[in-house]
């Protein structure tokens, strides 16, 4: 089991409040990832659920149980850094059953339990070696894998994969999903990358300065961002914004388009602009449009491959269902 609850959980530093009170419910065996940007409190609230800070006010549950002031280790609950924090000195299996070590747990029931986790994690044939003749996938596996044979109530992940390279960190994204799938145990995972978090997660959490901004599924969080940060933050690239006469049309303050329900062409359309930089991916080309009169730039994604040079005038056309409208103070108007 791993539902967790805040409640009216608040987080002060000396006289400057961190996290407001805030509530948040995490159910059983959910994947919910905590998102925002660098400051923004997604390590501090995940210190709290660990017990690793003391809330300022309100109250964890823990199944049902108050946990506010129940210490770190009797939580259940598995943390894991982005700096690996393992032993240099031992051994993958002796980092492992290090927890269980510590816990006296009978050797049969260890042996059982780090077997177990290293073939989950693809470690078996490393599994004598030390860190050091190991590389940072590896590594941050056998991290995982300390955290796995504790059999918590929740895995608790701190920006698990900032710290490799960006090949790695897609195959390790899935890695963690997979084993989500296979655990099916409760996880929460700390990331300012949003597309870890559009791609990983049941439910996201975006926060902002602590504030919980919305909750929701990916695709919820896309299709109706509630707000106009909301609406900034999740998509790559970036949801375009135009505010003035265009938005006011629309009976907005402002209106929100992403850049892949924009149409282009070079003859004709509703809002005209001149070609900047484009970039060439193959599967996708991104413009970067000016002089369109509306944003500073305006950016659009179109699939495959398209000829358009600098210089060159564009046409732009939006979707009209499509079309994100928020009011003058930037919630969404429907
Ligand atoms: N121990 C601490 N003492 C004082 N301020 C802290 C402490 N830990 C974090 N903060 C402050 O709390 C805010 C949120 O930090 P943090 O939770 O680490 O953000 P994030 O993980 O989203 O980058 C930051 O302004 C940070 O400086
Ligand atoms: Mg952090």
């Amino acid at each position: 089991m791993g539902r967790i609850q805040l409640e009216k959980v608040s987080k002060s530093f000396g006289d400057v409040e961190v996290i407001p009170p805030l509530d948040l419910e995490i159910e059983d065996g959910e994947f919910v990832v905590f998102v925002g940007p660098s400051g923004c409190g997604k390590s501090t609230l995940l210190r709290l659920i660990a017990g690793l800070e003391d809330v300022t006010s309100g109250a964890i549950k823990i199944d049902g149980q108050d946990a506010t002031d129940t210490p770190p280790a009797k939580r259940r609950l598995a943390m894991v850094f982005q700096s690996y924090a393992l032993y240099p000195h031992m051994s993958v299996r002796k980092n492992i059953a290090f927890p269980l070590k510590m816990a006296g747990m009978d050797q049969a029931e260890q042996d059982r339990r780090i077997d177990g986790a290293a073939k989950v994690l693809n470690l078996t044939d490393y599994i004598d070696r030390r860190p050091g003749q190991l590389s940072g996938g590896q590594r941050q596996r056998v991290a995982i894998g300390r955290a796995i044979v504790r059999e918590p109530a929740a895995f608790l992940f701190d920006e698990p994969l900032s710290n490799l390279d960006a090949a790695l960190r897609v195959g390790m994204r899935l890695e963690i999903s997979e084993l989500h799938e296979r655990l099916k145990t409760t996880m929460i995972y700390v990331t300012h990358d949003q597309v870890e978090a559009m791609t990983m997660a049941d439910k996201i959490v975006v926060l902002r300065a602590g504030n919980i901004e919305q909750v929701g599924s990916p695709l919820e969080l896309y299709r109706n961002p509630r707000n106009l940060f909301v609406s900034g933050f999740i998509g790559s690239p970036k949801m375009n914004h135009i505010s003035g006469d265009e938005a006011a049309k629309h009976g907005a303050t402002t209106i929100g388009i992403r850049p892949e329900h924009i149409d282009v062409s070079a003859t004709e359309g509703l809002w005209k602009g001149r070609v900047g930089v484009s970039e060439h991916l193959g599967s996708d080309t991104f413009f970067y449009v000016h002089d369109t009169g509306l944003a500073d730039d305006m950016t659009v994604r179109v699939s495959g491959e398209f000829e358009l040079h600098a210089g060159d005038d564009v046409y732009l056309t939006p979707r009209s269902e499509m079309l994100h409208k928020f009011d003058a103070d930037g919630l969404r108007m429907s």
